[in-house]
């Protein structure tokens, strides 16, 4: 009265009851830093950035009466639906202002705002922006 898994040997027992089956040794990748990973994405980022970031925050601030209806003229936003712009990373903001212009990015408000934006708006008004000085607390 032998089943069919003694019968077929050991192999086959393990393939009918595979928990059975010892557990194989894991090989472990060896671990790789993270640092110059992010690093490295900065490095080309502020690479690929390059000229265009380097915007007059003077200009921007003329420019941002435009904005400050709905983001302040000191960055912090006026509407409940409106995002803060004081200290934001500065290519963010021309990342952001350029894609609501091209269409990447849509928004009801943003994509006319950004609309008629030059290169060099875009650029003082992240210079602007992102220039502003914010103190960060963590929640109490
Ligand atoms: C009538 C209100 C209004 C005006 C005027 C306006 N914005 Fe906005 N802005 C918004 C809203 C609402 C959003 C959020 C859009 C979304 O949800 O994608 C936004 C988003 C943005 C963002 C993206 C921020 C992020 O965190 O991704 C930037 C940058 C920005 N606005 C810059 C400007 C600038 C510069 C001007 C002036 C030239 C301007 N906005 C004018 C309402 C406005």
């Amino acid at each position: 009265m032998s089943t069919l898994a003694a019968r077929a040997g050991p192999s086959a027992r393990a393939a009918l009851h595979p928990g059975a089956i010892l557990p194989r040794p894991v090989t472990r990748e060896p671990v790789t830093p993270m640092t110059p990973q992010p690093a490295l994405a900065l490095a080309l980022l502020l690479a690929v950035a390059g000229p265009a970031a380097a915007g007059d925050p003077r200009a921007g601030r003329a420019k941002a009466v435009s904005c400050q209806a709905c983001h302040g003229l000191d960055g912090l936003s006026k509407l409940p639906d409106a995002p803060n712009l004081a200290g934001q990373v500065e290519p963010y903001l021309v990342k952001a202002l350029t894609e609501f212009r091209n269409g990447t990015r849509r928004n009801e408000v943003m994509s006319v705002a950004a609309q008629d934006l030059t290169d060099a708006d875009i650029a003082n008004l992240a210079a602007y922006y992102g220039g502003i000085q914010i103190d960060v607390l963590p929640p109490s």
